[in-house]
């Protein structure tokens, strides 16, 4: 899942708390940073120095391991963010954390949830474009990864619009939309909404900073039946900012119970691996199209195996 939504709206404060609160109720949860300005580690509590090393950095160790034996995938260079898994692919799994993306690319949080990132924007990237390829490691790891009930994989998502430059806004089972009761917050909902409706990704509104009844109605005027649920404006969560000890037992009720409406949310969403599937392989041909058969001088669209099946293995009890 992810939460998106205007820069300032939340998204990073409640996908640390979403984690935090998935953890509690014994979920297996990893909270990836996928922001241009990375903030995710700091608000799950770590320190500056025991952050995790930044994926977008080692992009290739990443397609190295995930593209297996697959014989569609020539070389790591071959392989771009929207290369799908195949036959001979590697496939992530939450349950057994022993594999090398997890146990080189996480790290475990002071209240259970893992951590992975992206990494920050650097000198060295040549503009934005440069950003998003690190942002394709997250979308590498998605498509890799088998999850399963009980297994949460949060990501804190850049602000607005920008997710739509990628397929990654599609490989989520349930998108929450952050939105202060503002103009600008529900503007920004109405861009995301369009936008995931023609791809079927199902999205919620969850209100944030929510001071008393009169901007609870504002949003419910605005997004109608959209909206999930709302978090009030915090003094725990200000005090965290202010550099003060936090943890989930020092939020409000009220701001607790609205962790649990997302997670039954989420946990009454079913996981669509069809569109997962099929979505993956719209946008590895638009991809390969517009840039990536240029860039790396095949046809990537070969890529694509047919006989690949997402979700998990049905073994078969007569052998
Ligand atoms: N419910 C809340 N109550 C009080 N402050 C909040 C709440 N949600 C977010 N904030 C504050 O708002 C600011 C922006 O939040 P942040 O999560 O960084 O937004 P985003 O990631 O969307 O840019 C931060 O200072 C954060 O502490
Ligand atoms: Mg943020």
């Amino acid at each position: 899942m992810a939460f998106v939504g205007k820069g300032g709206s939340g998204k990073t404060t409640l996908s640390a708390l979403f984690a935090r609160y998935a953890a509690s109720r014994g979920g297996s949860v990893v909270a990836v940073d996928a922001d241009i300005n990375q903030h995710l580690g700091m608000a799950l509590g770590m320190e500056d120095g025991a952050l995790p090393r930044p994926m977008g950095s080692h992009l290739t160790e990443i397609k190295e391991y995930l593209r297996g034996d697959n014989p569609r995938i020539s070389s790591a260079s071959a392989m771009v963010k929207t290369t799908p898994p195949g036959r001979g692919s590697r496939l992530l799994h939450l349950d057994e954390g022993d594999d090398p993306i997890h146990s080189r690319f996480a790290v475990t949080t002071p209240e259970g949830p893992r951590l992975m990132v992206t990494g920050p924007f650097d000198e060295d990237d040549l503009g934005v474009a440069c950003y998003h390829s690190k942002v394709g490691a997250v979308e590498l790891y998605l498509n890799h990864l088998i999850d399963g009930a009980g297994e949460y994989v949060v990501v804190d998502m850049t602000a607005g619009a920008d997710s739509f430059a990628s397929g990654l806004f599609t490989r989520f089972d349930m998108t929450f939309l952050v939105a202060e009761p503002t103009r600008q917050g529900v503007g920004v909902y109405r861009q995301y909404r369009d936008y995931a409706a023609d791809y079927g990704v199902p999205i919620a509104v969850v209100g944030n900073k929510v001071h008393g009844p009169g901007d609870v109605a504002f949003l419910r005027d605005e997004v109608g039946d959209d909206l999930l649920v709302c978090l009030e404006h915090s003094a725990a969560i200000r005090a965290m900012e202010q550099g003060r000890p936090f943890t989930l037992r020092d939020l409000e009720p009220a701001n607790a119970l609205a962790l649990g409406r997302l997670l039954d949310r989420l946990d009454a969403q079913e996981k669509d691996w069809a569109r997962f599937g099929d979505q993956a392989a719209l946008f590895h041909l638009r991809n390969a199209k517009a840039w990536a058969n240029r860039a790396t001088g095949e046809d990537l669209a070969a890529q694509i195996d047919p006989g690949f099946v997402f979700g998990p293995t049905r073994v078969s009890l007569s052998g």
